[in-house]
């Protein structure tokens, strides 16, 4: 079967055993520590909320923006058996780049959202996050990076077992274009040995090259902060931008320090 519509359906339920990978600790806590504690968090593309619930333990509020109907029922599940972050958590259905909030947010981020933003969407969605970004506000994001288009064949990159069942994910990577990759996602289930159902999912994956971005936000007013994090997260590709003369960076200096 093939999916058109809410492409993360057939992903949603076992999205956190097929898509996180063994780096998912780190990115998260790269999204965490930038949290003002007690402020106002913006999310865009929470997901199932791997990085959600991490942010809702610093911030007083955080505010998701999320398109598929299946990731907000996951988050929504996990949220209700953490009724501590009742009063913390909103989860909207909304997407960038088009979004209107009544509130001005200390935090803005996204993590792994930016692969399904067109490139000449982006200056307009950065426009929208800046008119909603405190003064000494932090924006972050992955997927920055200058990593050539991938061309990979179908290959089976995780299973899980739940029962008598296996679940799979095969992924197939192409390029489309120098900053375009197409993108199909098969989502295998198996009793025993037998296979039961297929669900396909193709979608494009755009990709963000660093000067490009650069220049974007500095339309807007806002500027990267130098010294992105080496080691384990150096590939993901890890952007901060404040406006200029903000006041330092939580968590930033913090993490250099470590
Ligand atoms: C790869 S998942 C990442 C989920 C989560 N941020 C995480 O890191 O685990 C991408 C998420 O972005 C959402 N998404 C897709 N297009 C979006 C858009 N234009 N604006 C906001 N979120 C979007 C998808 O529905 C999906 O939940």
């Amino acid at each position: 079967m093939t999916i058109d519509g809410d492409l993360y359906g057939p992903a949603a339920a076992l999205y956190d055993q097929l898509h996180v990978g063994p780096a998912s600790p780190l990115l998260v806590r790269f999204f965490a520590d930038l949290t003002p504690e007690g402020g106002r968090a913006l999310e865009f593309g929470p997901g199932t909320g791997r990085v959600t619930l991490a942010v809702a333990e610093r911030a007083a509020s955080v505010h998701c923006l999320e398109p598929s109907p299946s990731m907000r029922t996951v988050l929504l599940t996990k949220l209700a058996a953490l009724p501590r972050l009742r009063e913390r958590v909103t989860v909207l259905d909304g997407a960038a780049p088009e979004f209107r909030l009544d509130s001005v947010f200390d935090y803005v981020y996204l993590a792994a959202v930016l692969e399904h933003i067109p490139p000449p969407a982006r200056r307009p969605f950065f426009a929208a996050v800046a008119a909603h970004l405190a003064p000494d506000g932090v924006l972050a994001m992955d997927m920055v990076d200058n990593e050539p288009v991938p061309d990979e064949p179908e290959r089976e990159v995780r299973s899980v077992r739940q029962g008598e069942c296996r679940y799979s994910r095969s992924t197939a990577v192409w390029p489309l274009g120098p900053d375009l990759a197409g993108v199909r996602h098969v989502y295998r289930t198996y009793l025993g040995e037998e296979l039961v159902e297929t669900e396909t999912v193709e979608r494009l994956h755009h990709f963000h090259r660093p000067p490009d971005v650069h220049a974007d936000l500095a339309a807007v007013g806002l500027a990267p902060v130098p010294g992105p994090p080496a080691g384990p997260l150096a590939d993901k590709g890890l952007l901060i931008a404040r406006f200029p003369g903000a006041a330092p960076t939580p968590g930033f200096a913090q993490r250099e320090e470590k």
